[in-house]
């Protein structure tokens, strides 16, 4: 699996990551046979980037990550995780939940030091402790080597683009904002990318949109987003081509040139796996990228903050 660096000194990470959502049953219950099996082949095929949070499945997604990971050597993998989002609507960015939320994942992770640490979707949270207590946290925790890196993740890019650059983060974790439908974070990667800032794209799925299931029930996008992508879906079917193949040929074939180092991909059935590592080097068909964006066109670029959808939650 290819290697890029995050930022300018740091891990050799590959530029597909394993997303630890699904192993927390955000999208379907996940036994830790399944995580297990999942996790070790995500290790075989040479990936070495992990991502996970307290949030996931309420704790359950770094428990079964922490249980998968236990005897493999620390060096072959390099994990996040984060801090600040502990329930659909609980944020706390304050030093002394930050310093709770670390041992906790610690623990849970079955490790003493973590990669990347990063406050969960920022612009939910109060700024004011995120500037003043998290992030301060973070850099003292960096300083005295229990961390490595400090990031910071969301879904609102001028948040995120704003945060990066007056505080001097180290990564910058998006979430479907680059794929097929929806392709705004391009810039903003390319930007930070030039300032040393290692930006990683989340969610190339749009959390299942870009699936020929489709989206969970909970997911925010608008209805008439979700009908395009059933509609594309239906047209990869027609093509003998599977839509999901499709959306990740194209966000991992073309993160590099867009300043994204790496790409974050839920996963949790083995063949999933397989299949998106053959999506990396598998050339995409023209005449399957054309059907597919004609018929993702009319909502291009309109995420949930440009069309308010009706799912269940405020968003992951
Ligand atoms: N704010 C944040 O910090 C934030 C937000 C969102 C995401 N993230 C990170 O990014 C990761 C990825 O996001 P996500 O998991 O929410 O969404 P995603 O990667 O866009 O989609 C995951 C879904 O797609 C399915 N899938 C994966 N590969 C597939 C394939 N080849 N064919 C068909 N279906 C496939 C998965 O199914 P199976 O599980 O059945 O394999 C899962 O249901 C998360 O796990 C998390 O680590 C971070």
């Amino acid at each position: 699996m290819h290697k890029t660096r995050i930022g300018r000194d740091g891990p050799n990470v590959s530029v597909l990551a394993l997303g630890g959502a699904s192993l927390g049953g955000v999208y379907q219950d996940v036994s830790q046979g399944e995580a297990d099996a999942v996790v070790q082949a995500a290790l075989d095929a040479g990936i070495n980037l992990i991502d996970v949070a307290p949030y996931y499945g309420l704790t359950r997604a770094e428990t079964a990550l922490g249980a998968a990971l236990k005897g493999v050597p620390r060096s072959d993998f390099v994990l996040m995780t984060k801090v600040g989002r502990y329930g659909d609507k609980t944020w706390n960015f304050s030093r002394e939940a930050t310093l709770r939320s670390l041992d906790e994942s610690r623990a849970r992770l079955g490790v003493d030091y973590i990669d990347v640490l990063q406050c969960h979707d920022i612009e939910h949270g109060d700024r004011r402790q995120l500037i003043e207590e998290a992030l301060p946290t973070l850099r003292d925790l960096k300083g005295q080597g229990a961390i490595g890196r400090i990031g910071i993740t969301g879904y609102d890019l001028s948040v995120l683009e704003d945060v990066a650059t007056t505080e001097q983060v180290d990564t910058v974790m998006a979430y479907c904002t680059y794929s097929l439908q929806d392709r705004r974070l391009a810039g903003v990667a390319q930007r930070l990318g030039r300032s040393g800032v290692a930006v990683f794209n989340a969610s190339p799925l749009g959390m299942g949109l870009l699936t020929s299931k489709g989206p969970p029930d909970w997911h925010p996008g608008h209805p008439s987003v979700w009908a395009a992508a059933a509609e594309a879906a239906r047209r990869c079917e027609a093509l003998g081509v599977d839509l999901s193949f499709v959306a990740l040929q194209f966000a991992l074939q073309t993160a590099a040139a867009n300043g994204i180092v790496s790409t974050v991909v839920g996963m949790s059935k083995p063949s999933n796996l397989d299949r998106n590592i053959e999506a990396l080097t598998t050339p995409i068909d023209p005449a399957v990228l054309t059907a597919v964006e004609a018929a993702l066109a009319p909502v291009r670029d309109k995420g949930w903050d440009v069309l308010p959808g009706g799912g269940g939650k405020a968003g992951k």
